[in-house]
């Protein structure tokens, strides 16, 4: 129907008759002429229609915005004055000889270029959201994206393979999606949380280096970096270590940088050890491109007289860290960051505006000088290295509380302060323990899955001191996501059984849930490894969105809602009654 795209026109093609295919994105009558901007997924092209060809001038009366239009015409140069440097095709225009209209199309739910559309609009009508130019360019990145991570890992000899949908649990650490069997009633699939035991299946059974670009299902709290059906860039391999695997990762990560946006990351990736990632930025997925650091107080705080300091500095989990700023900022900004900080269980932000450090404390103005000795506050402003005008917050608490609090407001600050360095700076987050203390459960959890690894010697820490066990896992962050995980896994049948026992498993209950993993672990389980990437989360990125949601063409929302075909959905009592179930209690209407 047509020989070029839209956007594809360029001075290349004057004198040439060509015919387009697209939308009418805008029509301007200049009494006499009429112009149609014609779109498709290419671009822009501007068609003129003049009087002197009556049919084609005719057609174009009709158009509205949006109709469908094939259009044939002569590609001319724009006159002197009327080229847009915007457009690939604007130095051009193509002259109509004929005009069809193809479809004609009711009043749009809302312009194409409305900046102003809230989230709901743009999901009821996500169709026409998807037309806008913003999404198609997200949609065409994600695209190259995949492409070029399935070339790099081709390159790499991994090889796609398929798992299953209808499965059951994976444990990682999500509530499953479950899907009724009609054939057995009474009995679940689960969607996959994550393709992660068949992965490892595959290496045992010989298969070295896998790969799948893959849907994820996981029922849990949304926010914009997660949704509830997600996909990973979902990688295992076969005796390499994990460095190794770090390694082939990171390449993975530059070379689609490099394909995609052109973009040389810096390499090698920085490597931050989990402790020191909570110590110095309060959270495990770092954004270094912000140049603040906590400092660590808590020592000095156990002596003080200040009971807020001191009391947390004793408790056994507690810290007392500072967040140093060197950035002009109003009192106004200063209380209202004490609002902010409660958000994440902060009972306080004390702080010390530094006006003359050299007079402490009379050259400090706090609410907190008076509680402190001048020792103390000599201490704080030599390890906060605080200048003149800086200003020094503080938290005190439990340390999960203080990291947050702390963490929250140094990325608040370095957006607010413009401090955020236009950067790319990826890392590796290492060294994390193999155990978190569930303290609703009372019992040890995996701080990544069950099936990673312990480092080296650390085996017998399963049993004896589980809180001291260190995982050979591994998180690649980028600009404070975290866009991968993987981990060196348990290839051994026994060290399997010791961790599921370590996380309050009993034999029983491993061998009801996990009993296919530790016969096949027996048959020659090769040492093995891996990584996921949050395919979502990379694009979002690249693309430079603040959502997941952008870079997805059919996303749900916050409530896990799609409100393009309105899922979920009621079904009949007739499709409950094959599957077996009757519900508790009669939904709202
Ligand atoms: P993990 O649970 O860390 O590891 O997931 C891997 C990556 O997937 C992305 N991700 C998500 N993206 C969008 N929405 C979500 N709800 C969501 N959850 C996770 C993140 C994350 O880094 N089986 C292991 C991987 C392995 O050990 O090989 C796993 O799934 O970017
Ligand atoms: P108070 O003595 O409770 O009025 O607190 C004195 C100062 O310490 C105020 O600026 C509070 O915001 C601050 N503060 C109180 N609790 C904490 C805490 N847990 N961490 C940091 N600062 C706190």
């Amino acid at each position: 129907m047509r020989t070029h795209y839209c956007g594809e026109l360029s001075a290349a093609l004057v004198d040439r008759t060509v015919t387009l295919c697209g939308w009418a994105h805008r029509r301007r009558d200049h009494g006499g002429v009429i112009f149609i901007d014609l779109r498709d997924r290419e671009g822009l092209a501007q068609v003129v229609c003049d009087p002197d060809r009556p049919a084609a001038f005719g057609a174009a009366e009709r158009v509205r915005n949006e109709y469908v239009l094939r259009v044939t015409g002569r590609v001319r140069r724009r006159p002197a004055g009327t080229v847009n440097p915007e457009l690939r095709s604007g130095e051009i225009e193509l002259l109509a000889h004929e005009v069809e209209i193809l479809n004609p199309a009711a009043a749009l739910p809302f312009q194409l270029d409305d900046e102003n559309l809230s989230e709901m609009t743009r999901l009821s009508h996500r169709v026409i959201d998807l037309r806008r130019e913003p999404m198609q360019r997200n949609l065409k990145l994600r695209y190259r994206t995949a492409m070029a991570v399935r070339d790099y890992l081709d390159a790499h000899g991994f090889i796609d393979i398929e798992t299953p949908m209808l499965t059951r649990s994976t444990p990682e650490g999500a509530r499953d999606y479950l899907v009724p069997s009609r054939v057995h009633p009474g009995e679940f699939f689960a969607l996959p949380q994550s393709p992660q035991l068949f992965k490892q299946l595959l290496m045992v059974a010989g298969y070295d280096r896998y790969y799948q670009i893959v849907k994820c299902f996981r029922d849990e709290d949304l926010r914009a970096d997660r949704q509830p059906e997600f996909t990973q860039i979902d990688i295992e391999t076969s005796f390499l270590d994990e460095r190794a695997i770090q390694d082939l990762m990171e390449g993975l990560i530059v070379q689609v940088f490099r394909d995609v946006l052109g973009v040389d990351l810096p390499q090698p990736f920085a490597r931050l050890a989990y402790a020191d990632a909570l110590a110095r930025y309060g959270v495990d997925k770092p954004d270094l491109r912000i140049p603040l650091e906590l400092t660590e107080l808590t020592d000095v705080m156990r002596t003080v007289d200040f009971k807020v300091f001191r009391q947390a500095a004793e408790l056994a989990n507690g810290r007392v860290a500072a967040l140093k700023v060197s950035a002009e900022l109003t009192r106004k900004e200063i209380d209202d960051f004490a609002p902010f900080v409660a958000t994440y269980g902060a009972k306080g932000l004390a702080y010390i505006k530094v006006n003359d450090r050299t007079r402490i404390p009379d050259g400090l103005q706090s609410p907190i000088v008076k509680f402190l000795s001048t020792e103390v506050l000599r201490t704080v402003l030599e390890r906060t290295r605080a200048q003149d005008g800086d200003v020094i917050f503080f938290g005190a608490d439990k340390a999960a509380i203080v990291n947050a609090a702390l963490g929250a407001l140094r990325l608040k600050i370095g957006q607010d302060k413009n401090l955020v360095e236009k950067a790319w700076r990826p890392l590796w987050v290492l060294d994390f323990p193999l155990f978190e203390w569930d303290e609703e459960a009372k019992r040890w959890s995996a701080m990544h899955h069950p099936f990673t690894a312990p480092r080296d010697g650390h085996e017998e820490l399963l049993e004896s001191d589980p809180a001291r066990a260190v995982a050979k896992a591994y998180d690649m962050v980028l600009n404070g996501w975290e866009i991968g995980g993987g981990s060196i896994r348990i290839h051994r049948a026994e060290v399997q059984q010791k961790a599921f026992k370590a996380l309050g498993i009993s034999e029983d209950e491993a061998r009801a849930k996990f009993g296919f993993l530790l016969e096949n672990l027996q048959y020659g389980a090769p040492p093995h490894g891996g990584i996921a990437f949050g395919l979502d989360r990379l694009v979002a990125l690249m693309a430079g969105v603040d959502s997941i949601r952008d870079v997805i063409a059919f996303p749900k929302t916050q409530r896990a809602q799609d409100l393009l075909v309105h899922a979920p959905s009621p079904v009949d009592e007739k499709q409950l009654r094959e599957l077996g179930i009757r519900l508790r209690e009669k939904p709202r209407p």
